[in-house]
């Protein structure tokens, strides 16, 4: 991973290396078994995502779009068809179906269910399409069934250390966070989808860690929002109920669901001195937002710049031939782009310069 990432001044991971070879006319390859792929330097992306009212993916792909065009300045033809699955493993195998029958000559797949990818890698290997697997992790021997099946994500764990470090870090340092004085942090969990790799290990990481630098914590309740806004701010409503104002922390797997949770004390009528403190995790253009206003103490950058880069460099890479081998991998099919820790302190440099005004 080399270069220099322009954005924020913040190290490139990525960078795209375009060899001779690519720029020079099309070949056709005789006895390919592939027949829509006659040209290397036009390269066609079928997306499919689990559901199309996920913040931080939208996101994801909007990067991956400029992504994939800048390559036109290098001589590639890039086009891409983007699918929403709405959350349906069946609708999402249909999907990968007509993207191929379209003529995509690579796939990038978020699938519905991680645990259910078999479908979608034979219609695959049966076309010899290879895909990208974003964002919700196949399990390992399925990544196993075929060569050509790839993963960009990020490193689960990470975030979770990071989300506690950033909590332990806030107790520490402002005596405020323990609103009763009893020595130890009252906390809720608001979890993504159970059987997600990030939403298990993201808590047990971020519990781990504040134990570990010596945090008291006393768990209140946990309670599954699937990463979305609108029902984490119905079950922090239920939670407040319940705990009233005995709530201290409140940590969430992501950005949308600790600002569902906001959403939920600005509703419930206590005063901003009074509410707990919200931890996320993505670093969304709203979570960055609740950042800088001052809601959320912190949030852990999920870099869907450095992802969105690295599935669009091997996207392309794995039709035009080149520039595979200046990718790293880990296990020869794995990336995993770094997390890193956001707070008022910081947050300015992952504000986009458009909206800073800088
Ligand atoms: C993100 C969530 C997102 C989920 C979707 C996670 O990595 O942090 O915001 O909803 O992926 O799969
Ligand atoms: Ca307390």
């Amino acid at each position: 991973m080399t270069g220099l990432k322009m954005k924020n001044g913040k190290v490139k991971r990525f960078s795209v290396k375009i060899g001779l070879a690519v720029c020079a006319p099309a070949v056709l390859i005789c006895g390919c078994e592939k027949q829509q792929s006659i040209a290397e330097n036009k390269v066609h992306v079928g997306v499919t995502y689990y559901n199309q009212s996920d913040t931080f993916l939208n996101e994801l792909l909007e990067c991956f779009e400029e992504d994939l065009k800048d390559y036109q300045k290098s001589g590639i033809e890039t086009t891409v068809t983007i699918r929403d699955a709405a959350g349906a493993q069946r609708t999402q195998n249909d999907q990968v179906e007509e993207l191929i029958d379209a003529g995509c000559d690579v796939l990038c797949v978020n699938l519905v269910d991680r645990a259910d990818p078999s479908e979608i890698i034979d219609l695959a290997r049966d076309h010899d399409v290879p895909i990208v697997f974003f964002n919700r992790e196949p399990v390992a021997e399925d990544l196993l069934q075929w060569d050509k099946l790839y993963y960009v994500g990020a490193d689960a764990d990470q975030s979770g250390v990071f989300q506690g470090e950033l909590a332990s870090d806030l107790i520490k340092n402002d005596g405020t966070t323990d609103k009763n004085g009893d020595g130890k942090i009252q906390y809720v969990v608001l979890e993504g989808e159970a059987g997600h790799q990030d939403a298990i290990i993201r808590t047990e990481n971020a519990v781990e860690t504040m134990k570990n630098n010596g945090v008291q914590l006393e768990k209140l309740s946990y309670q599954i929002a699937n990463w979305n806004r609108a029902q984490a701010q119905n079950r922090m409503q239920q939670l407040i109920a319940q705990y009233g104002d005995r709530i201290e922390l409140v940590l969430a797997n992501n950005d949308d669901m600790a600002l569902g949770a906001v959403d939920a004390y600005e509703k419930s009528g206590y005063a901003k001195e009074e509410y707990p403190a919200f931890f996320g995790i993505d670093g969304t253009d709203v979570g960055l937002q609740a950042v800088v206003e001052g809601s959320f103490s912190g949030t852990v950058y999920n870099d869907k710049e450095g992802q969105a880069e690295a599935m669009a460099e091997l996207a392309v890479a794995l039709v035009t031939h080149d520039g595979l081998q200046n990718m790293e991998f880990e296990r020869g099919k794995y990336i995993y782009l770094p997390y890193e820790k956001i707070t008022s302190g910081n947050v300015k440099d992952f504000l986009d310069e458009t909206e800073t005004g800088s």
